[in-house]
C-alpha cells in the first residue's frame, strides 16, 4: 500500500467525525452514525483504492452501516492500477457516548492488504489485549488469572502495578471485582473497546491489559491496529446467548450467528491469534476523536471552523502520526458540507 494513502484514510475518519460531531448529545444515535456512514463512504469513495468492506456494522441491529461486501473507490477507467484493499470500519465508535455527549467516541477505519483481515459476524467476541512489551506471553485457552501473572511477570510488574481496561458492563462486573481485590488497577470504561485496546500499545498510556467481551467487529479493528503497533491480541467469537442470557430473542439471534459463523469457516469459542485476527503488519489505521478522551482530543467547533486530532498508524513502519487539523466547513465539497453543517 502506497504511504500517501495514510492521509487519505486520515481524511476519512475526519469527515465521519465531523458528520457524527453534528449529533453529539441530541440522543439519536441512529443519526450520527448515518451520516458519519455516509461521511465515509463518500470520502472512501474519493480514493484511487479498489477497497471492499470486510468488517462492517449493524447486522444485529440493523444499524445504517457500510454493508460488508460493499466495493468502494473512485470509479476510473485505470482503476485495475489501484491497490486493492480491504477495509474494516466502524464509523462512530461510540455511538452512546456521541449520543449522550459523553467521552471517547472516535471515527475509525484499518486497511489492509486484499485477505488480511478476519471476516466475522457482527456478533460477540471476548478479548485479551496487550501491548508490545508483553508480547507472546497471552494464551486465552489459559484462565485469566493465569494470564495476569504471566503479563506481570514479562513486564516485571507486580499486580497492585498493572492497569488493565474492562468496558463497565454488568457481564463484567464479578471479574472487576476479582481484579479490584487482587489490588490491579481498573479502568472501567462506558463503552469503546477499540481505544481501549490502543491504549495498552502507546506510549502515553498507563494501560497495560484490555479484556472482556464486546464486538467482534471492533475486535478485528482492535487487532489491526494491535498488529500495527506490535501489541498482541487472542480473541474468542461468543454467542448473544452466552453473553446475554438464554431467550427466546437471544436463541434466535445465536442459531443465526452459528450458521453465519458455519457460511464464514469460524468456529465459535476457538481462540482466534494475531495471526488468525489480522494476517500482515502492512495496515493504515486511522481514528479522529468525536467526543474529548483518553485516546484522542474531540472535536472543537467555532461556527464553521472545527479542529479535528487524528491517530494514523503505518503498520509497515510502525509510525504513529498525531495529525491536527482546523477546518473550513464552507469550504467542504457539497455532498460534504450538507453532512457536516
Ligand atoms: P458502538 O458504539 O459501535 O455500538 O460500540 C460501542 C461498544 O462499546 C464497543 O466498543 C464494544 O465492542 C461494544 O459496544 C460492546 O457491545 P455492548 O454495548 O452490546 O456491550
Amino acid at each position: 500500500m502506497k504511504r500517501e494513502l495514510a492521509l487519505e484514510f486520515a481524511r476519512v475518519t475526519e469527515a465521519a467525525a465531523l458528520a457524527a460531531h453534528k449529533w453529539v448529545g441530541r440522543g439519536k444515535k441512529e443519526a450520527a452514525d448515518q451520516a458519519a456512514v455516509d461521511a465515509m463512504r463518500t470520502m472512501l469513495n474519493g480514493i484511487k483504492i479498489q477497497g471492499e468492506i470486510v468488517i462492517g456494522e449493524g447486522e444485529i441491529d440493523e444499524a445504517p452501516m457500510l454493508f460488508i461486501g460493499e466495493k468502494v473507490g473512485l470509479e476510473s477507467e485505470n482503476k485495475e492500477l489501484f491497490s486493492k484493499v480491504d477495509i474494516a470500519v466502524d464509523p462512530v465508535e461510540g455511538t452512546r457516548m456521541t449520543a449522550q455527549g459523553q467521552a471517547n467516541a472516535i471515527a475509525v477505519l484499518a486497511v489492509g492488504n486484499k485477505g488480511s483481515f478476519l471476516k466475522a459476524p457482527d456478533m460477540y467476541m471476548e478479548k485479551l489485549v496487550v501491548g508490545p512489551e508483553a508480547k507472546g506471553v497471552i494464551d486465552l485457552n489459559k484462565p485469566l488469572m493465569e494470564n495476569i501473572d504471566n503479563i506481570c511477570k514479562a513486564l516485571n510488574k507486580k499486580l497492585n502495578e498493572l492497569t488493565i481496561v474492562i468496558l463497565d458492563k454488568p457481564r463484567h462486573k464479578t471479574i472487576i471485582k476479582e481484579l479490584q481485590d487482587l489490588e490491579v488497577k481498573v479502568y472501567a470504561l462506558p463503552d469503546g473497546d477499540v481505544a481501549g485496546s490502543i491504549l495498552t500499545s502507546v506510549i502515553d498510556s498507563d494501560v497495560d491489559v484490555l479484556y472482556g467481551i464486546g464486538g467482534a467487529p471492533e475486535g478485528v479493528i482492535s487487532a489491526a491496529v494491535i498488529r500495527a503497533l506490535g501489541g498482541d491480541m487472542q480473541a474468542r467469537l461468543k454467542l448473544r446467548s452466552e453473553v446475554k442470557g438464554v431467550s427466546l430473542e437471544n436463541d434466535k439471534i445465536s442459531n443465526y450467528e452459528k450458521t453465519r459463523c458455519e457460511e464464514m469457516g469460524l468456529t465459535v469459542g476457538e481462540v482466534l491469534k494475531m495471526d488468525d485476527l489480522v494476517k500482515d503488519d502492512e495496515v493504515i489505521f486511522s481514528a479522529t476523536g468525536i467526543t474529548g478522551g483518553d485516546l484522542l482530543e474531540g472535536i472543537k467547533r467555532r461556527g464553521n471552523i472545527a479542529r479535528t486530532q487524528t491517530l494514523v498508524i503505518r503498520g509497515k513502519s510502525k509510525t504513529i502520526r498525531y495529525i491536527n487539523a482546523v477546518h473550513n466547513l464552507d469550504y467542504k465539497p457539497d455532498d460534504i458540507k450538507a453532512l457536516v453543517k
